[in-house]
């Protein structure tokens, strides 16, 4: 694991679409594994920042989103392909073709998994990019959930629910299900970048770097990665 420690959000934002960047210029037909939350925010404005200083281009570029609520409209504010649509597809020259997101409201949610799953392994992700919940989740993998595991139909924790909720008017808004790529999905990336900012993600890289590997925090299945890079900040790197 390669850490590298940042002053703040914003740069950590910077370091990250500068990675993500030099990737795409190697390769432009890159497949990225993208995460939704607070975290890649900035990345996202600072890759549109780029495209609309420098008129990078993100046509051949595909990208895959880790997860879905389910039972929640694709249209609805919340919903994670609304997330995207706003944060990023829209600003940029990716064609909607070339985006997945999973489908929480398909009729057949287990068939939608295995029709998820069969899309990353046919396109192959070349860098995840993570996030890290403060249970230690990636994705909607909460503690718990089985390494070998691939997409799936996950039930949030509770403590999940709480954290989201503040983006809903109250936590009974909060789908209880998702669907998202498993463990083993993730793994399957050539390469992952997480990012962490912010104290309240102190305790989870604290934990994520003692080393430990265990179920009941799915972010220690990284260490069975070759190729992972943390970009985190002073902040989320302040528990020693
Ligand atoms: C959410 C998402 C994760 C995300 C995590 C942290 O529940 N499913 O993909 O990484 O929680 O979110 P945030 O970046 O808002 O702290």
């Amino acid at each position: 694991m390669k850490i590298i420690q940042v002053p703040d959000y914003e740069e950590m934002s910077k370091r990250a679409a500068e990675f993500l960047l030099k990737k795409i210029k190697q390769n432009p037909i890159l497949t990225l594994g993208l995460a939704t939350g607070s975290t890649p925010k900035g990345l996202y404005e600072q890759l549109i920042l780029d495209r609309r200083k420098h008129g990078t281009s993100f046509q051949h570029v595909t990208t895959i989103n880790l997860d879905e609520y389910i039972g929640l409209p694709a249209s609805n504010p919340n919903s994670y392909h609304s997330f995207m649509t706003e944060n990023l597809f829209r600003h940029l020259d990716i064609p909607l073709s070339n985006s997945y997101l999973p489908n929480g409201e398909a009729a057949d949610l287990q068939k939608e998994c295995a029709r998820y799953e069969s899309i990353i392994d046919e396109k192959g992700i070349d860098v995840q990019v993570l996030g890290i919940g403060q249970n230690g989740h990636i994705g909607f993998n909460e503690p718990g959930t089985s390494f070998n595991q691939t997409t799936h139909i996950t039930t949030l924790a509770h403590s999940t629910r709480q954290v989201n909720a503040r983006f809903f008017h109250s936590i009974e808004d909060v789908p209880k299900q998702a669907i998202t790529m498993g463990i083993a999905s993730i793994m399957k990336s050539s390469e992952i970048l997480l990012l962490a900012s912010g104290t309240k993600k102190a305790a989870a890289v604290h934990q994520l770097l003692s080393g430990e590997i265990s179920e009941d925090f799915p972010a220690s299945a990284l260490h069975h990665h070759p190729h992972v890079t943390i970009i985190a900040d002073d902040e989320a790197l302040s528990i020693f």
